[in-house]
């Protein structure tokens, strides 16, 4: 795994899933009840339980939506690190829902701003299928910055839960003295070995390709789509959708046997369903679904 994110070893904790470096982090930088966690919803929700489980106080700054993209404002992340008690920041990028990633020129902008206070920690789950790449160059230059990298998405092995957290050896080596004994099954790490052969790694960067490509045709597809409001540019493997009746269209689909995330719940996407990519014939399903008979009325873009 070292190998495959260009650290050296003892810069790398292989977890139970990025879940577990989330849980992790929280419980090694956060002293109950002082210790702050900063995210920017909406987001991934196991920042969020992780940091209620060590009772961090949860400092969320809404991201703005506005010209058709999720932004995060950098300038209140500043502001809340120079005044606050945050000791974790969680940026997740490309973001898991907006799909919206940041560039390292603002990631090495929030780490400055962080330096001395807060570790800054960059949910990179579904950076194979970003165009914008990994924070890793920064990682050598900043002690408190960590990386999250899972083998969940990009290498299709959610169930066998390996993770890894990538930050400076002192870091790895508290959250080491932090992770339970033995933590990784036999089982998952043989699951996690073969899965970085030289012969899954190529088959792992054909799935991306056509993940990739599929998303961009998806995209197309879905903006000509009555009832469709707008789907937001995705740098990940899955696309936000907004939808005149996200209600409608979440039975239409599930009728069609295709189960999207319902994310209606989530801060700001009260109309929104999050749709993973599939294959080309999953993706037909889905538009198929949608527009075998018109959604009610919605504008498109
Ligand atoms: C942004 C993000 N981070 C982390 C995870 C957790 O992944 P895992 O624990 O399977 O590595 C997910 C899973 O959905 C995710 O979307």
């Amino acid at each position: 795994m070292a190998d495959l994110y260009q650290v050296p070893p003892e810069r790398l904790l292989v977890t139970r899933g990025s879940d577990e470096g989330i849980d992790l982090l929280v419980r090694a930088f956060c002293r109950a009840g002082l210790d702050g966690v900063l995210i920017a919803p909406p987001c991934f929700g196991m920042y969020a339980v992780s940091a209620r489980v060590q009772n961090a106080p949860l400092v969320e700054l809404p991201l703005d939506d506005h010209g058709g993209r999720f932004s995060l404002d950098l300038t209140a992340v500043e502001d809340v690190l120079a005044h606050g008690d945050v000791r974790v920041v969680f940026l997740c990028s490309p973001s898991n829902p907006t799909g919206q990633a940041l560039s390292l020129k603002e990631i090495r902008r929030l780490v400055k701003a962080a330096s001395g206070k807060a570790v800054v920690v960059v949910d990179e789950a579904y950076v194979e299928f970003s165009s914008i790449g990994s924070a890793r160059p920064l990682l050598d230059e900043f002690p408190h910055l960590v990386l999250l990298r899972t083998l969940s998405k990009a290498h299709a092995l959610a169930g066998a839960r390996i993770g890894a957290v990538l930050a400076d050896p002192d870091v790895i080596g508290v959250l080491r003295s932090l992770s339970a004994p033995y933590p990784v099954p036999a089982p998952s790490a043989s699951l996690a070995l073969e899965a970085l052969t030289e012969a899954a790694q190529r088959e792992a960067k054909g799935r991306i390709a056509t993940a990739v490509k599929e998303r961009d045709a998806l995209v197309k597809a879905l903006r000509s789509i009555d009832g469709v409001v707008h789907v937001y540019p995705s740098e990940g493997n899955f696309l936000l959708v907004r939808f005149a009746d996200a209600n409608a269209a979440f039975s239409r689909l599930l009728a069609a046997g295709v189960v999207v995330r319902d994310v209606r719940t989530l801060p700001q996407l009260g109309d929104a369903l999050r749709i993973s990519v599939g294959t080309p014939e999953e993706n037909q399903a889905i538009i198929t679904a949608l527009a075998e008979r018109d959604l009610p009325e919605g504008r498109t873009s």
